[in-house]
């Protein structure tokens, strides 16, 4: 880990313009910086950057974050080289601290299993092309199938020979621990200690982690067997984790960039011959359905996914698994389904590179329209099956949710209702009711950047959507509204005694927050305050923890309209010459205490309705002092607005 004090030096050299003018050109707009979008096609810009508040927001396509987030998006850097990257453009000497004991462990499993896989990879392809039992049987039987030499070495294929333990003595003679080598799968045990080769006789795929480390393989046997399973997978350890793993990935993060497209297929030989066709932008599932980190992990490259399946119906229904969420994470999903029990290796041997290529653009079908023509289909004439697929539909619509997907959803509520010969308004009103019950049935556990989301969107088609189902749960507003205040203004003196800080944390000692992102947040902001660090938005920005992140970006960045309520309020008293902090945190301490006060007489008042009389008694003298309470807090509320 990279010590606070090295992300703090770093943190004081970051100049947010010149990191992100390298990118983007940059216009100075009053205090503001403003470009054209990095993120999304535009021709007038609406890429605002802040030096001030350390952040850009582009209001086209609404991404927004600081240097670091920049960095990880746009170069697809993970948080730890983003840091690194700017201490070595300001020259700063990265010191790192001690891990815990548990997190050495972890770590030196996978160091140890990188270097056990590397070790293997080397063997394999050693016998895969020098030995005769590689070259005749594993080779031989690799050519046969189409694949050239160039290609089998750029995978960095290879062969586990038929031997009992020839991989495992090689191995041990380099005395690798036994218990790391049986977490790598590529050994087994027998007899108690004696250790055999797992993948005997079969042809080796390594699997290589985006950054090209190889992190598993996939063992084929030769030829046909239905004895024993076609491929045998690594089991899952400290570096292989099957569902965060795209094959290939590595070897086509630049063209899926550049394509703008991601293909996706089953198989490893399916990569692998399309490799070698010049069509570059494809990984494999592994014949599973996707996943929801498999998705993320397309989505740093390209919003359109084409999935390219055999005809059969299992690799179909397996597709259709993911659609969901694939369109909740905004992707644009097409289907492509290879005829003939052919699949995308066998197909583009069959019929070359370019009349493959044709083959997909020709056949491409949007995911959505083709499983309602499934579906529709398996309906056939019966009503009530239809009206499920109506249902169906309106339910997989309702999941294009994202803001900017507006017009999206719009098209294919248009295109679908077509299909299904229904009104076009009807489906619009079931989209949007399906939209509602996942919002009321959400709304209790939605973190607070999603309760703004939906509540903007509310504001787009007017007339169709309750407005109240949107607004938010007003406890949470309040609780997130102490907390901008305290990031805000916390460091900032109270009176000659005491911070903001301070004055917050002993009027509302008695208090707690309920949503538990905002109660950590506000316990770690106390324990760094007390620490003697200076906590503030932008020493969170470079927390560790993305969740951290990114509320105390969406606190900042989005204050709730309560704030802007308050800066209504103290604009109408002519004070915003002066500074309006003091004004803000008592009037955002003190509403947050009225907020939880109403709550304590509610729940007073139920006690009540069960209560004997001298329960009663007690209750009614706490309904008293919370009256007495409620009333200081108004009064003191009513100096400010007097002030
Ligand atoms: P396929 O059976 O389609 O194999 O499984 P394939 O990739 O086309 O291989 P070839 O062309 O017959 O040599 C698709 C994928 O499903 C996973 C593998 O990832 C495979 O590439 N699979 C399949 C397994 O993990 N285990 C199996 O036993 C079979
Ligand atoms: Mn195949």
């Amino acid at each position: 880990m990279i010590t606070p004090q090295t992300i703090e030096q770093i943190k004081n050299r970051i100049d947010i313009i010149d990191v992100i003018g390298e990118y983007v050109k940059l216009k100075k707009r009053g205090s503001n910086y403003l470009g054209l979008c990095p993120f999304h096609n535009e021709k007038t810009p609406s890429f605002t950057v802040s030096p001030a508040k350390e952040l850009y927001k582009c209001f086209g396509c609404g991404k927004s974050g600081n240097t670091i987030t920049f960095l990880m998006e746009h170069d697809k850097m993970s948080y730890v080289e983003a840091l690194k990257f700017l201490a070595n453009r300001y020259n700063i000497e990265i010191e790192e601290t001690e891990s815990t004991p548990e997190q050495k462990i972890v770590q030196q499993a996978a160091d140890s299993l990188y270097i056990i896989n590397n070790f293997a990879t080397k063997i394999f392809d050693e016998k895969l092309f020098d030995s005769e039992e590689g070259q005749s049987i594993a080779l031989s039987y690799l050519k046969e199938r189409g694949f050239r030499e160039e290609v089998i070495k750029k995978f960095q294929i290879g062969y586990n020979p038929n031997q009992k333990n020839e991989l495992a003595n090689a191995l041990i003679q380099h005395q690798f621990n036994k218990d790391f080598l049986l977490k790598s799968g590529l050994v087994a045990l027998r007899n108690e200690n004696e250790l055999v080769d797992n993948y005997r006789g079969r042809i080796i795929f390594p699997i290589h982690n985006n950054s090209g480390k190889i992190i598993g393989f996939g063992a084929r046997i030769i030829g046909k067997n239905d004895k024993a399973p076609k491929y045998i997978n690594t089991p899952e350890n400290e570096i292989y984790i099957k569902s965060k793993v795209l094959y290939g990935s590595y070897f086509a993060r630049l063209a899926i960039d550049k394509a703008d497209e991601c293909l996706l297929v089953e198989g490893y030989t399916d990569v692998v011959s399309l490799h070698q066709a010049g069509i570059e932008n494809v990984v494999a599932s592994g014949g599973t359905s996707l996943t929801i980190d498999q998705l993320r992990l397309i989505k740093k490259y390209s919003n359109n996914l084409t999935i390219i399946y055999d005809g059969d119906a299992a690799g179909v229904k397996a597709a259709l698994r993911g659609l969901d969420m694939a369109l909740e994470e905004s992707l644009n999903v097409k289907l492509v389904l290879i005829p003939d029990k052919e699949d995308p290796d066998s197909y583009v041997n069959k019929v070359g590179a370019t009349a493959f290529k044709e083959f997909i653009a020709v056949n491409k079908k949007d995911f959505i329209i083709f499983q309602l023509e499934v579906m529709l289909k398996e309906a056939g004439n019966d009503v009530t099956s239809k009206s499920n697929v109506v249902n169906q539909i309106a339910e997989t619509l309702s999941k294009i949710n994202k803001a900017e997907d507006f017009t999206k959803q719009q098209d294919y509520i248009k295109q679908c209702s077509v299909l299904l010969k229904i009104d076009e308004t009807g489906l619009t009103n079931l989209v949007n009711k399906y939209k509602r019950d996942k919002i009321v049935k959400d709304e209790k556990k939605l973190p607070f950047e999603e309760a703004d989301y939906f509540h903007q969107q509310s504001k787009q088609p007017e007339d169709v959507l309750d407005e109240n189902v949107f607004l938010l749960n007003q406890d949470e507003a309040h609780e997130r509204n102490v907390m901008r205040v305290l990031l805000e203004n916390g460091l900032k003196n109270w009176d000659d005694q005491k911070t903001m800080a301070q004055y917050i944390f002993e009027e509302l000692e008695a208090f707690h927050f309920e949503n538990t992102q905002l109660e950590n947040l506000y316990n770690t902001y106390r324990k760094q305050y007390e620490q003697g660090l200076q906590p503030d938005a932008k020493s969170f920005l470079y927390n560790d923890d993305e969740n951290i992140r990114s509320l105390v970006v969406s606190i900042t960045m989005f204050p709730h309209e309560l704030s802007l309520k308050w800066d209504e309020v103290l604009e109408g008293m002519h004070i915003t010459n002066r500074d309006t902090s003091q004004q803000d945190v008592l009037m955002s301490v003190n509403y947050f205490k009225l907020k939880k006060i109403k709550k304590m007489f509610e729940e007073n008042q139920r006690d009540m309705e069960h209560a004997d009389f001298d329960e009663q008694m007690r209750l009614i003298e706490i309904h008293k002092n919370l009256k007495e309470i409620e009333k200081e807090i108004t009064r003191q509320l009513g100096t400010v607005i007097m002030k």
